[in-house]
Order: C-alpha cells, then structure tokens, then sequence
C-alpha cells in the first residue's frame, strides 16, 4: 500500500487530536448496538453504555489502532499476532473489523465535523480498511 505525504499528514493530525478513551469506548459502544451479534464474542459485557467493560476494551482496542499510525508502511507485520490471536484464540468473524471501521470513521466525523473533511475521511477510509486486511491476514 502506497501513502502519499498529504495522506500520511492527514492520518497524523486527526490522530494527534483523537482522545482514544473516549473515541475507544463509543466506536465499540456504537458497534455493539448497531450490529447485535457483535457483543456475542465478549464474554458478558451486560449493559453496553457506559459499562466500564465496554470502555476499557474500546480503549484497548484504539490504543491499538495506534500503532498502524505509527506503522504505516508495514501494517500486516505491525498486525500479525493480533491476527493469530483474533482468529484462533477470539474467533472473530474478520467481517467485524469492517464494521469497526466503518464505525470509527462516523465517531471521527462527529467528534471533528467540519475539520474531518472529505479528504479527511476518503484517507480514513484507506486506512481503516488495510487495517481491516491486515487485521484478516492470518486468518485460515
Ligand atoms: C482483544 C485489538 C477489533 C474482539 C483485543 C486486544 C487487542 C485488540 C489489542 C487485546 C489482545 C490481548 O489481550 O493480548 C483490536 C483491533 C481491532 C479489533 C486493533 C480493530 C481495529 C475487534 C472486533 C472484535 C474484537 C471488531 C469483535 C467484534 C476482541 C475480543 C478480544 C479482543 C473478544 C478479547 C477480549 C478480552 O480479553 O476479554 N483486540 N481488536 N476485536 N478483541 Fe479485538
């Protein structure tokens, strides 16, 4: 994957702003509603707003996403294990790394309005879908 300088410039400012408690915790928030079948691989996280499961995992989650910020040249190295482990030990469907992207790109667009413009979000978009990939890689 090829990233231009006004990509990565783009990647770097929205994510120098993102505060990724709060974005962490409504992006899976948002997910775990809208998409019911999402909450079944959680064991037990019971009510999803506000439970403290919730933004902690969301947290751990975008914490993570982070590192394909920082690593944007080399995401499936980057996202290797997180994959082995996702697969075999997590069983989740890679289709749901699509859904949480697709998400995070609408918690962005809210928390910035205007300042996630449409060059904004097309980068975005890139991104969260070779982290999608990336994140499927290992998969078998
Ligand atoms: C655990 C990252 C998406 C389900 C984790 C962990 C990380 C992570 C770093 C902790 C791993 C560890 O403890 O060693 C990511 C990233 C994602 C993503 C970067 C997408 C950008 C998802 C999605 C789901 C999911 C969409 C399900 C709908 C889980 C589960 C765990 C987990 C069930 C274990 C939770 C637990 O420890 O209780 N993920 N994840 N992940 N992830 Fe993901």
């Amino acid at each position: 994957v090829h990233w231009s300088a006004e990509e990565k410039q783009l990647i770097a400012s929205v994510w120098s702003k993102v505060n990724v408690e709060e974005c962490g915790a409504e992006a899976l928030a948002r997910l775990l509603i809208v998409y019911p079948w999402t909450p079944r691989v959680f064991d037990n996280f019971g009510a999803i707003i506000g439970n403290p499961k919730v933004r902690a995992h969301g947290k751990k989650v975008l914490t993570s996403f982070g590192e394909a910020v920082k690593n944007l040249e080399n995401l499936k190295t980057t996202y290797a294990k997180l994959s082995e482990l996702h697969c075999e030990k997590l069983h989740v469907d890679p289709e749901n790394f699509r859904l949480l992207g697709d998400i995070l790109i609408i918690v962005l667009a809210a928390h910035f309005t205007k300042d996630f413009t449409p060059a904004c979000q097309a980068t975005w978009q890139k991104l969260v879908g070779v982290v999608a990939h990336a994140l499927a890689y290992k998969y078998h």
